[in-house]
């Protein structure tokens, strides 16, 4: 009975507490993501170009993406002559051809890292860098309303990769030069740069169950 008093009397005196003395954790307005999770209308915010990746450039994510052996990064070397200009070959060897890009570019080279992460035009800005050193999570779920779509987190990874490979010979949408099947498992070995952390566990939408089988 006491004891149940003190641990009330504990509880007032917290809560008489201005709210700037409040515990970091208790104090911060925290943002819910929408379920299921629309990353972004793909139409709504324009691609930016590695160039506004920069930093990234410089940590694992960047090495790993320019060490690629049969390279995303250079994609576009396999298209010769005219190939280079044919929509056909660029929607898969190149990025964001047909969506809004800055400059009003037709497309970017090769494919780079808004392919998959969706368009930077807004979520790399700094306002939302300097959240990401306050308040990580809070930073990831604006960002992730602003267009970041991280694989595996908040888009299910398979899908992402499924626009431009194929998962059997006669598959409708494959490349006309190549007949290799598509094995996630394997691949997703040879390109991934995943960083997990305590904030991705928590916002993970489990669409097939865990990252990789
Ligand atoms: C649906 C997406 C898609 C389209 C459309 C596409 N490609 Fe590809 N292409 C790929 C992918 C993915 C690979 C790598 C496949 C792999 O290694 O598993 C590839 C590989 C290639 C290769 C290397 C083949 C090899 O095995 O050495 C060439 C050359 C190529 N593509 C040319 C083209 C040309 C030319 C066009 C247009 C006529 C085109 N691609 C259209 C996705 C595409
Ligand atoms: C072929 C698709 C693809 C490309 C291209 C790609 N990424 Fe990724 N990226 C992924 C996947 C898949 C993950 C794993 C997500 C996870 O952590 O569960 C990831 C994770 C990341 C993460 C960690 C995010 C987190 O919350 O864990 C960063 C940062 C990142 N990528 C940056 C980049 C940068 C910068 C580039 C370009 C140099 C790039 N990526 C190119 C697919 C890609
Ligand atoms: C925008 C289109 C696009 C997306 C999205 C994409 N890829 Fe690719 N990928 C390609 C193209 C084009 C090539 C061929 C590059 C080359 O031959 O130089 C390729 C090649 C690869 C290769 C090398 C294959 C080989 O034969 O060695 C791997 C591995 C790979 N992709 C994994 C992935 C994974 C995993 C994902 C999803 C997380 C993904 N890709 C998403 C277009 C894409």
């Amino acid at each position: 009975m006491a004891k149940r008093w003190r641990c009330l009397g504990l509880l007032a005196a917290l809560l008489a507490l201005p709210a700037s003395l409040w515990p970091q954790a208790l104090a911060t307005r925290r943002t819910s993501l929408p379920y299921p999770f629309v990353p972004y209308d793909a139409g709504k915010f324009r691609y930016v170009g590695i160039e506004g990746c920069n930093c990234h450039l410089l940590e694992l994510e960047g090495r790993k993406w320019k060490e690629e052996e049969r390279g995303h990064h250079k994609a576009m070397q396999r298209l010769k002559g005219a190939e280079r200009q044919n929509p056909k070959c660029l929607q898969c060897h190149a990025t964001a051809y047909g969506l809004p890009i800055k400059d009003d570019k037709p497309y970017l080279e090769n494919v780079q890292c808004e392919a998959c992460h969706g368009p930077g035009e807004r979520y790399r800005r700094r306002r939302l860098k300097n959240l990401y050193n306050r308040d990580p999570e809070q930073a990831r779920v604006l960002s992730m309303q602003q267009g970041l779509v991280v694989p595996g987190v908040n888009l299910d990874v398979k899908d992402v990769c499924l626009r431009c490979h194929w998962e059997s010979r006669t598959a409708p949408k494959k490349c006309p030069r190549s007949d290799k099947v598509f094995d996630f498992v394997k691949y997703y070995k040879l390109i991934t740069h995943a960083d997990d952390d305590a904030v991705d566990a928590r916002l993970r939408v489990p669409i097939r169950g865990p990252l990789v089988p």
